[in-house]
């Protein structure tokens, strides 16, 4: 090969830290893990970062709401996200934190150069700030009055209903989301990075050719409206690093977040030494930079990440790739819909190379945005994966196996069939480098067409039980496995485990250039079931599940996590003593608790009334475990109408108070209390 290699280094968003990966989150992680897959199986050196971004006024108050620190609840979150990208197959070579002492230290070193260079400017602003809690409100934790229709509940940015902007000091009957206090209009020194002093750097950066047209067009606009001064501080209390030289003022996170793919890669060169950080980052670097992002961050990533660069005298990137949104079914996710899906709920349910296929079919080099159809999806992965390619392999792998002792046979059978498979291959490489896997995929399964058109036509099966044509049935069937081995080589980077599966069938090893050559006399193990269908049921029990979910997970927006408890739910309407005494309290015992099978949320509890025992079906599973309650008191509504439920009868109900998940309380009578006893 005349290639010479190159030097790569790709970066995903960076995660908040304060809510779990959804499938959402997954299109770029996978659009990219895809592209850097491919760049290896190329054998060009590439290293793949990412990071949790763990700063910010939501991950601060989400900690506090928990009753954690906030480095506590980064480290769990950043846990899971791990697992769940590694579930995925996403292979970083490294994930790290924002909140690392590598990201400080380059925070400041960019801070300080851009200072000295004269880019950071000071101004004394007026701001919305929250009196009770003592902090200042970022716009989306203002909460009122619509200015222009009047709609109720709206943020301190913009109106759901009529689709206004107005700034939050607009709203009318404003209140603070975090403590529900009128907010009050307040002084504050801010510190300003001058993105309009590289207005010419980012217009010629805008017309080098190489940015997707639709972001091009996208700065375009920006460029057309004035760029403006940004503002990269923020007041204590925040959760961040602070400015070099004060005592009280922040880095936005949106400063320190972008510096995280070079503090990964720096803490990823250091304990490792597989890569030197200086030779990707000094400013005249020629090793190559990209970025995948979603359309929602490219002001960020096209505006103030390159300028930020410049000015402090580092590398910009190669590229920023945009990618579009997801939505499910044709609508954006929701959750009473059970279509806001978790990445664990999916993986609960499906394999995960499903979906990485079928995103992979779905996705260009544009922005637009991508439907999953959950049918659309089912039938895409069994008649793509499992109904033309897999299905070469197990037409022919019993004959292999059971005719000629598991060896393929050293003859050709069909020398033109191969070489169009094998001629094929620059092409899906150049749309794989383009990113445009749906392209790649359409070439891949067009060939899988003719490879099974192939072995129709040739009827091993016949063959095979007329005498004198063995010889014949196993250069056909040998032919097969090997356009069988090609598709597969062309599908790696997409389904990386399955490829993995079919390596070690045919006792052999990928490399990109593998499809050049071709395995003759060569022993292959025996054939077993490599990918399952999709199973429609599977995909229903999910959506069932996350539905579920939802009504007991707190809401996932920062800004609502962070109500007090009676902003959230506030007290009833007024009722008086003979409607309250219709609810039959009664002290019980849990005589017997245990787990249900099939039900994720559910636990079944008997619960005694000294006399008489009830069987109470309790959504309390997230939070206890059976033998933590046996024996307990507890209150039950002992003349609530028995509910029937899939898993049987619910003969009345625990009290219990708590948002959801592990947060889930149960009553609790003082000691003395007896099994039977009315609550009044
Ligand atoms: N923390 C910032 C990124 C900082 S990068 C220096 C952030 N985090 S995020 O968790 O909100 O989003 C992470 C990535 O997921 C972003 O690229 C975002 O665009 C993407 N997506 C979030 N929801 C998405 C969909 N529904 N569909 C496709 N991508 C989506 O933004
Ligand atoms: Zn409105």
């Amino acid at each position: 090969m005349s290639h010479t290699e190159r030097k790569i280094l790709v970066t995903n968003a960076l995660p908040y830290a304060n809510g779990p990966i959804h499938i959402g989150h997954l299109l770029g992680y996978i659009q990219a893990d895809i592209w850097v897959r491919f760049q290896k199986l190329r054998g060009n050196e590439c290293h793949y970062m990412c990071a949790d971004d763990a700063h910010g006024t939501p991950i601060m108050l989400k900690a506090q709401q928990l009753g954690i620190s906030p480095e506590q609840m980064i480290g769990d979150m950043q846990k899971s996200h791990e697992n769940d990208f590694a579930d995925f197959h996403i292979g970083f070579d490294h994930y790290y934190s924002t909140h690392s002492d590598e990201n400080r230290e380059l925070a400041e070193t960019i801070y300080n150069r851009l200072d000295k260079a004269g880019h950071i400017k000071t101004e004394v602003i007026e701001q919305l700030y929250d009196p009770q809690k003592q902090m200042f409100l970022p716009d989306r934790f203002v909460k009122g009055t619509c200015p222009d229709c009047g709609a109720e509940d709206q943020y301190g940015d913009n109106c759901d209903v009529c689709g206004a902007t107005y700034a939050p000091t607009d709203l009318k009957n404003p209140r603070s989301v975090v403590s529900g206090a009128t907010p009050e209009m307040r002084n504050s020194e801010h510190y300003f990075f001058d993105l309009p002093a590289f207005g010419d750097m980012l217009k010629s950066w805008t017309r080098s050719g190489s940015l997707q047209n639709e972001m091009a067009n996208k700065l375009n606009e920006w460029f057309e409206q004035g760029l403006q001064r940004w503002d990269i501080s923020r007041d204590a209390p925040y959760f961040g690093f602070k400015i070099p030289g004060t005592e009280d003022k922040y880095f936005y996170v949106w400063l320190d977040a972008p510096i995280g793919y070079m503090s990964s890669f720096k803490n990823y060169c250091e304990t490792t030494s597989k890569a030197d950080w200086d030779e990707y980052w000094q400013a005249d670097s020629e090793a190559e930079v990209y970025h995948f992002i979603g359309k929602d961050i490219i002001y960020f990533h096209s505006l103030f990440w390159p300028a930020m660069l410049k000015g402090a005298d580092f590398r910009q990137p190669t590229n920023v790739w945009a990618h579009g949104f997801i939505t499910v079914n044709g609508t954006k996710m929701s959750k009473s819909k059970g279509t806001f899906i978790k990445a664990r709920t999916y993986l609960d349910h499906l394999n995960p190379e499903y979906l990485r296929y079928y995103f992979a079919a779905k996705l260009t080099s544009r922005i637009d945005d991508l439907d999953l159809n959950l049918t659309d999806f089912a039938q895409r992965v069994n008649s793509d994966l499992v109904g033309k390619v897999i299905n070469i392999a197990s037409r022919c792998a019993g004959f292999i196996t059971k005719k000629f002792d598991g060896k393929l046979s050293g003859d050709i059978a069909d020398s033109a069939l191969l070489e169009d498979f094998q001629k094929a291959g620059d092409q899906i490489a150049e749309y794989y480098e383009k990113r445009e896997f749906s392209k790649a995929i359409r070439d891949i399964m067009a060939l899988a067409d003719r490879a099974n058109q192939y072995i129709a036509d040739k009827e091993p099966w016949q063959l095979i039980k007329q005498p004198g044509h063995e010889n014949e049935v196993h250069d056909i069937c040998s032919l097969g496995i090997n356009l069988f081995r090609i598709l597969m080589i062309y599908l790696t980077p997409i389904v990386p485990e399955l490829s993995k599966s079919v390596q070690h069938f045919l006792n052999d090893s990928f490399s990109w250039s593998s499809h050049r050559s071709m395995l003759t006399d060569h022993p292959i193990n025996k054939f077993k079931a490599l990918m399952q269908r999709v199973d429609m049921d599977d995909i229903n029990t999910m959506l069932e599940a996350s539905k579920e979910e939802q009504i007991q997970n707190a809401p996932q927006d920062p800004a609502e996590t962070v109500n007090d408890e009676l902003t959230k739910e506030p007290i009833a309407e007024q009722i008086n003593f003979d409607e309250f005494a219709k609810v039959d309290l009664r002290v019980a015992r849990i005589a017997n608790a245990e787990h249900v099978e099939g039900a994720d949320k559910l636990l079944k509890l008997t619960l005694d009334l000294g006399g008489e025992q009830r069987q109470v079906f309790a959504g309390i599973k997230s939070a206890y475990k059976p033998d933590q309650l046996v024996g307990q008191l507890t209150v039950m509504v002992a003349n609530l109408a028995p509910r029937k439920m899939r898993f049987g009868l619910s003969e009345g109900m625990v009290l219990a108070a708590g948002p959801g998940k592990d947060e889930i309380y149960i009553l609790n009578p003082h000691d003395g209390a007896k099994p039977g006893m009315r609550v009044m």
